[in-house]
């Protein structure tokens, strides 16, 4: 029998107290985040700490004022780091349902909202099932952006979900999110196993179908902004899994009018001002983008939109029209996101 919603609830409200009762290392790549949020981590409580899950650092850039959804927001801890960043104009929506969860985010609403000094609270968590956000309490077009931490993986229908998520966003809006993927598609034998499948790792999607499954939606372009290599570290799961590969990636996918299936040259570029709070010397779009600052760069015309049709444009000088087309842009890729050694900075944990 395939594990339903009532063995994750299981999982994630019973079986595990804290992050420590994991059973392999899925859920908790040992990278540092950087120092803007290891300072922020120094506000939220132990309580909502202990019980982190995630498995990747999904608090992008850029957030004050900006309206958050956060995909099966558990104990609630990115939504904590994302309700300090947004500020007091700005606001949060936690998602998950698994009571015990839910009940530790809920608890530590006050909490948090003094320790930030803010007059009312901006967070709220809802109590929801993220395979049917299209039934919560949730304005289509009304999410600048979408996170999710090591969660999608145990949806049981995710060409659902990233639907519902991009009739969410407004336009110009983002999700980003960090999840587990496999090198390939995870046998069925498999995805009954409810340890395997609590543990991140038999709901996780082969990276190419993933790709697929979020185009499909209306996310033309995704982009991968870290990944690195899960190990499993426990023997008799990795017996089970046998030679299956995993790794943790953080990706952004923007809802934007107009992307191409294809990277394509139209001769344009962009200038980095420096102004993105914490980036002042580069700003990374994703793991093969990177803008220092002052510097010209050339860009497809996907990268362009990317940059000027959403919340950096104010951050960028943009040079050039889309009146000439001049073939395709040699460089972007959508190919398999782990190469290797790579651009893993900021990817987290507990
Ligand atoms: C691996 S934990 C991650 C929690 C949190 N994002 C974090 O980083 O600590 C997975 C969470 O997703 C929730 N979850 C799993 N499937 C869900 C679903 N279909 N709808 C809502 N929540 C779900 C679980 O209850 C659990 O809290």
């Amino acid at each position: 029998m395939k594990v339903n919603y009532d063995d994750v609830q299981e999982y994630y409200g019973k079986r595990l107290s804290t992050n420590e009762d994991l059973q392999t290392n899925a859920c908790c790549p040992n990278v540092a985040p950087p120092k803007y949020i290891r300072d922020t981590l120094k506000l939220i409580h132990e309580d909502v700490k202990n019980k982190y899950y995630g498995c990747g650092l999904t608090i992008p850039y850029e957030l004050e004022g900006r309206h958050i959804l956060d995909l099966g927001s558990g104990s609630g801890r990115d939504c904590f780091i994302a309700a300090k960043l947004v500020g007091e104009e700005g606001s949060i929506t936690g998602v998950d349902m698994t009571d015990e969860q839910l009940n530790v985010a809920q608890k530590y609403i006050d909490y948090h909202t003094e320790q930030f000094n803010y007059r009312t609270s901006n967070t709220r968590f809802l109590k929801g099932n993220i395979d049917n956000l299209d039934s919560l309490d949730l304005k289509k077009e009304s999410i600048d952006i979408i996170i999710s931490n090591c969660v999608i993986n145990l949806s049981m229908n995710k060409p659902k979900l990233f639907k519902d998520a991009f009739s969410l966003l407004k336009n110009g809006g983002e999700m980003y999110f960090s999840d587990v993927y496999a090198d390939r598609r995870i046998p069925e034998s498999l995805q009954k196993d409810p340890v395997l499948w609590g543990e991140c790792l038999s709901g996780a999607l082969y990276w190419n179908d993933f790709l697929n499954i979020a185009k499909l939606a209306g996310f033309t372009d995704p982009r991968v902004v870290t990944s690195s290599p899960i190990t499993v570290e426990n023997e008799e799961l990795q017996e089970k899994l046998g030679d299956i590969q995993f790794f943790s990636v953080t990706y952004r996918l923007f809802k934007l009018d107009g992307l191409e299936s294809d990277c394509e040259d139209y001769g344009q570029s962009a200038r980095y001002k420096g102004t993105i709070k914490h980036n002042p010397a580069f700003f990374d779009l994703d793991d093969h983008h990177r803008f220092p600052k002052g510097k010209m760069i050339t860009v497809c015309g996907n990268t362009y939109k990317m940059l000027q049709e959403t919340r950096f444009a104010e951050h960028f000088e943009f040079f050039g029209d889309w009146d000439t087309h001049y073939g395709i842009f040699e460089g972007c890729g959508g190919n398999i996101p782990y190469k290797g050694e790579q651009n893993s900075e900021g990817a987290a944990c507990c």
